[in-house]
């Protein structure tokens, strides 16, 4: 199978999933892109020997579907069977999502359906949670919201800040994404469920 990994950052989920497609994984990582030309990551992903692009979303002012338009070029052109959004940081038409339903997949730090959307640490530890972490989940139409794949969940501590909990998080979305990936390649989506190790 081939991959195309969108990110907006560091990429560190990018990096994971990269590292996992290797030998007899039946998926390669054929073609990485940022809304966003200085991602680090965009330099992570080209030492690793993947092909990178950035279409950069200030150029197209709000005009969505205009970014869209160059965004899905490249992508296409790399003819992934797998669309992966790891750290990727602006809200995509459903135009866009309607032409890879079923084969896109994202990555959220939150527990799905709890907190869609930004702050998600910030929110569990204002709410009292004992357990947050990370979903990955088929991208459908509406945000954060597809079915999920895959749960990782670890304890907020009681002093926790939202960056410790981030962090705490992080370490298990680096676990998570690339098994639901190896899966969702064999055609397998049963759901995966990680404890913090
Ligand atoms: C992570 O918390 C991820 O869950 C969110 O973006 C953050 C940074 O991801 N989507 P990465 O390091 O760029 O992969």
């Amino acid at each position: 199978k081939r991959v195309a990994i969108l990110i907006s950052g560091g990429g560190s989920n990018m990096v994971k999933l990269v590292e996992s497609m290797t030998g007899d994984h039946p998926a390669r990582a054929v073609i990485v892109g940022s809304n966003d030309p200085h991602a680090g990551g965009l330099a992570k992903a080209a030492a690793m020997g993947v092909p990178t692009f950035a279409v950069d979303h200030r150029a197209y002012k709000g005009d969505r579907a205009a970014f869209e338009a160059a965004l899905i070029e490249p992508i296409l052109a790399a003819q992934p069977d797998i669309l992966c959004l790891a750290g990727f940081m602006r809200i995509l038409t459903p135009d866009f999502v309607q032409r890879f339903e079923g084969r896109m997949l994202n990555i959220h730090p939150s527990l799905l359906p709890k907190y869609p959307g930004l702050h998600t640490h910030q929110r569990a530890i204002e709410a009292g949670d004992a357990e947050a972490g990370a979903s990955v989940h088929l991208v459908t139409p509406e945000l954060d919201a597809g079915p999920i794949l895959g749960q990782a969940v670890v304890p907020v501590l009681p002093d926790d800040t939202p960056d410790q909990l981030a962090a705490r998080v992080l370490v298990q979305e680096h676990r998570l994404y690339p098994e639901v990936l190896r899966r969702f390649a064999l055609g397998d989506q049963t759901p995966v469920s990680l404890t913090a190790a």
